[in-house]
């Protein structure tokens, strides 16, 4: 396995397939590398699938063990059951972060082709309010959703963002987790520092103090240290890297942007190395460059943005100390 200076072992690798999506999320840092480009943009730059399984059998040489298919939107690729065939050849534990409006017609196909899991961004149960934040439609994320647990990509883990609009759903989403066996629930802090609108953030604090108060166990999971937060039958976790320096001593991931460079942190892009045309021995060595160079972004390194927690006094609070009702 390849440990950077901090000790901290890369067992994970994140694959952007493309810059392009068909939402266009309020909240987007698209991995960190600016605006998403529109589904049908030129798309030269992409990786083709056998440069991503050259990439993927270096990543297991060095005893990286899980792929995840990112984007922009994964889907937007017509090759990605092949990118996934090719990927599963060499490291077997390969998922998805998808928008999932187009994963009703898919989830078969990119489970034959190997593909484990999914997780699908869903930041509202209500229709309109989901169109605003995210620039498309609810149903063919619940119908993508509901195939993918029929077909087997379980767990299928849902992701809400959580900032200042998506606050209070979080009790909705925890309710429509838990009637629904095979999903999980994914609560991720709004990361400001791509996006620019620190005044979106929330005092996610208060998000895990309601969370200890209310839930009715709660276990810590070895990987990343993170607490499960158990609802009745719903699974929640909350996933709150910023001004972390406990999630950043924890992170066992490096990423590879659409046109192949590694990038050592989401948050970084002073540290990209390119991969194209590398030889297998170059290609090494790319790898243990980035891993050389990697920092951890938060406690003590971050320079150039304030550090301080973006706080949010006066937004709506979640409802005190109420256990979210089961239902049949
Ligand atoms: N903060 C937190 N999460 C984000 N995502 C995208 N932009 C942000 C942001 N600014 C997440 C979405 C999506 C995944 C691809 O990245 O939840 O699921
Ligand atoms: Fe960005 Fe993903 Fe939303 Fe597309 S679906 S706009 S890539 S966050």
């Amino acid at each position: 396995m390849l440990t950077d200076s901090f000790g901290r072992g890369v067992t994970d690798i994140r694959i952007s397939v493309t810059k392009r999506c068909n939402f266009g999320c309020v909240y987007c840092h698209d991995e960190g590398l600016g605006p998403i480009a529109r589904p049908r943009a030129a798309h030269g730059e992409e990786l083709t699938v056998s440069e991503v399984g050259r990439l993927v059998a270096v990543a297991r040489e060095f005893g990286i063990r899980s792929v995840k298919f990112t984007g922009g939107e994964p889907l937007v690729r017509e090759d990605l059951e092949a990118l996934t065939a090719a990927t599963v050849r060499q490291i077997p534990d390969v998922s998805i972060t998808t928008n999932g409006s187009m994963l009703a017609a898919r989830a078969e196909g990119l489970r034959d082709a190997g593909l484990k899991r999914v997780n699908v961004s869903m930041d509202s149960m209500d229709p309109e309010q989901f169109r605003s934040i995210r620039g498309g439609a609810l149903a063919p994320v619940l119908r993508g959703v509901r195939e993918a647990l029929r077909v087997g990509l379980t767990p299928v883990k849902i992701n809400l963002v959580v900032f200042r609009s998506t606050l209070a759903n979080i009790p909705a989403m925890i309710e429509f987790v838990g009637r629904t066996e095979g999903l999980k629930l994914q609560l991720i802090q709004f990361m400001p520092e791509l996006v620019h609108h620190r005044e979106w953030g929330v005092d996610i604090a208060s998000v895990r103090r309601w969370l200890e108060e209310n839930a009715t166990t709660v276990l810590v999971r070895e990987m990343h240290h993170r607490r499960v937060y158990r609802f009745d039958r719903a699974e929640v976790e909350l996933v709150d890297p910023v001004y972390n320096p406990d999630f950043c001593a924890n992170c066992h991931r490096i990423r590879v942007t659409h046109k192949g460079e590694l990038k050592g942190c989401l948050n970084r892009n002073d540290d990209l190395v390119p991969t194209r045309g590398l030889d297998d021995a170059a290609l090494r060595a790319a790898f243990r460059s980035v891993i050389t160079t990697r920092v951890p972004y938060y406690g003590g390194f971050i320079t150039d943005i304030p550090a301080a927690e973006p706080t949010g006094a006066s937004l709506p609070m979640l409802p005190d100390s109420r256990r979210v009702p089961a239902t049949d």
